[in-house]
């Protein structure tokens, strides 16, 4: 499609050119390359018309050169759905009634699907959307590592680990680029925590920064070729990221050799000489703080608007650095929007709404199945609904991930749709009452969710019902209010607010028929747990919650989502919090907060597996309503060459009577090493679908990188010949076989 739009234009261009006597201009010229074109653009540019395209011109979209028809940049929030249509410099609503948009599952429940193939589905989805709205970049996906259990985005991200975030940001990347709109993967780098967003000055050993933190953003360069990148608002170095000379000069564009756009987070950025060195290419939202104060329309104020042109015209600063931003900006317009042959895009459609579903299929983990109490089946089964979370709309709020959806379906309306085809009976309490708040920015949810009865009513009326039904389903979790699955905000414990505790164990007492779906983007405290048969996370899953939940409850479906992140029994089970390495200590004389990530490359189930504390599931645990078991691991060599491969085979045979899928996982551990390693990590994996009785070979290849450790010292990464062992299992905390092999 996009080779025939080229031909055609170029036809169709040439035709204008032969009238027009002189031939097209390059830049304008599709069937030249970017490269090229990017360079006659810049070349016909004067310093003014370089300074306008690296700055915003209003809340979302910067300038282009109109003398020249390089039309301006639009971008958009967010990772899961397009943002509606806001005021020119304003956050607050345009009120346009055609911006209602599908709300696709958040990146935790795409993460948890350890499917690559739907991360590419997911990417070409939203782009459609994207593309349909009009917009060019969309600012995201976000794959900061899950460190703390308390961050108040984890929901955004793609859980603790590097290899995991890599595989799956790759093709989001490449699905919504695809449509010629850019990625801006986020927030680059060491953003781990929204309390003190601004202010957090990071700390981290080289180490656990190449090996932990810089991974996902390498990535989403190197392998999905991103043409953006945002810088986070946080400090590294004492030096604020969105011009950060270590993170965005040495690492991004000399070690990584990155030609795309650096865009700032808006308002983070806070100096125009930093600005001008320190690899910042476009600038949104600052000086008017670029969030909720200051003068209205003040572009020109932006630290790379006038303050850098005065100091150009006085002398001060060469152009050199202008040019530069100016390439790399103008190369992000011709790839989104002067690409004239990247469709209209769609929204809201069929196909839309189906990835929504799916996703959420396949990325909800049953975490608990006593007695294969799920799927509900029961001819006529009397089912409760329990919960705020069952009937709260969870697309709105979360700050800029949040939405304004053409619809979403609750889990209460989902289960009860799916229930009643089914010649079942659903009746609902609401258990406790939670936030009835229901607003983001002018979107409203027009619920009304207000409860005056007391905590005690509320419990003693779910009990009641409980006693009277085959089944509870308890619906809670967290939500997008701040203090929660939140931006701008980190949660205050790792307890369930509202007191779902005790709702949860009084449920328990009346009916030991009892379903917990948790709803959040975090890991939550389970005190309950063993008082709960059944468990589901089921993330914020968008517009389909309700039925890609009840898909999987009533067994349409069969879950075969995997944790992204671990789930500690306690607070300081985690790392950050063990070692108190969170939130970090306000310096005495400025408003930085230095916060020492103690834990290095320790993070996650890296932490619990090599300390020995076990966590109440495990990063890649997930069950299935099926059985698998797993042959016996072989390899394809005894002995890794410095620049080989080696296969990994095992069989897995799906032992039960649905068909279902398993993640077969592969971690390396390198028992005889001179420095500290985790105690395993993982390296490669692959999702496999299984019809009862069905027997696969899975292949899982390695090559010297996976046995690799950063070594700080040489700036480079070792792998150490000797003993390694490959460990392959359905988790990280269920191993079903080793092997023992060398690196020559
Ligand atoms: C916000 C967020 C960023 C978002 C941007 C625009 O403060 O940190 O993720 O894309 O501003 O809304």
């Amino acid at each position: 499609m996009k080779k025939l739009c080229i031909i055609a234009f170029s036809v169709l261009a040439s035709a204008v050119a032969i009238s027009a006597s002189d031939t097209m201009p390059v830049y304008l010229d599709p069937s030249k390359s970017i490269d090229e074109r990017v360079e006659d653009a810049l070349a016909r540019l004067n310093t003014q018309e370089k300074i306008d395209i690296i700055h915003a011109q209003s809340k979302f979209c910067s300038k282009g050169v109109a003398r020249l028809g390089i039309p301006e940049l639009w971008t958009t929030d967010g990772p899961h759905g397009i943002r509606p249509e806001v005021l020119w410099d304003e956050w607050e609503q345009a009120g346009w009634t055609n911006d209602s948009c599908v709300a696709f599952p958040a990146l935790t429940c795409l993460a948890a699907t350890w499917d690559p193939e739907l991360s590419l589905l997911y990417g070409k989805s939203l782009g459609e959307e994207a593309r349909f709205r009009g917009k060019d970049v969309v600012l995201g996906p976000g794959v900061n590592i899950y460190r703390t259990p308390l961050n108040g985005r984890n929901f955004e991200y793609m859980g603790e680990d590097p290899y995991l975030a890599s595989r799956m940001v790759v093709p989001y990347v490449k699905g919504l680029q695809s449509l010629g709109v850019a990625a801006c993967v986020k927030h680059f780098a060491l953003n781990n925590n929204e309390l003190n967003r601004h202010t957090t000055n990071v700390i981290v050993d080289d180490r656990a920064l190449y090996e932990i933190y810089l991974p996902a953003f390498k990535a989403a360069v190197q392998q999905g070729d991103a043409w953006s990148i945002m810088a986070g608002y946080n400090l590294y170095d004492s030096q604020h990221l969105c011009h950060n000379a270590r993170i965005l000069n040495d690492i991004l564009k000399k070690e990584w050799n990155y030609k795309g756009a650096v865009v700032s987070d808006w308002g983070g950025a806070h100096d125009t000489m930093e600005a001008i060195t320190n690899g910042l290419d476009l600038e949104f939202g600052s000086w008017t703080n670029g969030l909720y104060a200051g003068a209205s329309n003040a572009y020109d104020n932006y630290y790379l608007a006038l303050p850098y042109l005065d100091l150009i015209k006085q002398g001060k600063v060469g152009t050199d650095e202008l040019d530069d931003k100016a390439r790399r900006v103008l190369r992000l317009i011709m790839l989104t929007a002067m690409d004239n042959c990247k469709g209209n895009g769609s929204m809201c459609s069929k196909e839309h709404y189906d990835a929504a579903r799916r996703i959420g299929h396949d990325g909800i983990v049953l975490l608990r199945n006593e007695n294969y109490l799920l799927p509900i089946a029961k001819p006529s089964a009397r089912i409760l609904v329990v919960g705020e979370n069952a009937i709260k709309m969870m697309t709105v709020g979360g700050g800029s991930s949040s939405l304004k959806v053409q619809r979403e379906v609750s889990p209460l309306d989902g289960i009860r749709s799916a229930a009643s085809s089914l010649g079942m009976s659903v009746d609902y309490a609401r258990g406790y009452v939670g936030d009835i708040t229901g607003e983001y920015n002018g979107v409203v949810t027009g619920q009304d969710l207000t409860d005056s009865r007391s905590a005690a009513e509320l419990i003693a009326e779910a009990k009641t019902k409980a006693a009277q039904a085959d089944y509870v389903i308890f619906v809670g979790g967290l939500n997008k209010s701040a203090g929660q699955d939140c931006e701008d905000s980190d949660r205050a414990s790792l307890s369930l607010p509202y007191d779902q505790d005790n709702v949860i164990m009084a449920l328990a007492e009346a009916n030991s028929n009892l379903i917990v779906v948790n709803v959040s983007g975090n890991a939550v405290a389970m005190p309950w747990v063993k008082k709960a048969p059944a468990i589901l996370q089921a993330w914020f899953l968008g517009s389909e919650a309700g039925n890609s939940i009840a898909d999987v409850i009533f067994g349409h479906v069969n879950p075969s989502g995997k944790l992204p992140f671990s789930f500690p029994v306690k607070l300081t089970d985690n790392a950050a919090h063990h070692l108190n390495a969170y939130p970090g200590t306000k310096r005495a004389d400025s408003e930085i907060v230095d916060l020492e990530y103690k834990e290095g490359i320790l993070v996650g189930y890296r932490w619990h597996d090599t300390k020995k504390i076990k966590p109440l599931f495990a990063f890649g645990h997930g069950l299935s309503y099926t059985d698998f078991e797993f042959g016996k691991l072989s390899a394809d060599n005894s002995v890794m060459t410095a620049d080989g491969t080696i296969t990994f085979t095992i069989p897995v045979t799906n032992t039960g009577k649905m068909a279902g899928a398993e993640v077969v996982q592969l971690y390396i551990s390198d028992p005889k090493c001179s420095v500290m390693r985790p105690a395993k990590e993982l390296k490669a994996f692959d999702k496999v679908w299984l019809e009862p009785g069905e027997t696969k070979n899975v292949t899982l290849s390695i090559d010297r990188d996976a046995l690799s450790y950063f070594d700080a010292d040489k700036h480079e990464w070792v792998a150490e010949p000797g003993d390694f062992i490959a460990s392959v299992g359905s988790a990280s905390d269920n191993i079903k076989s080793t092997l023992k092999f060398k690196l020559k």
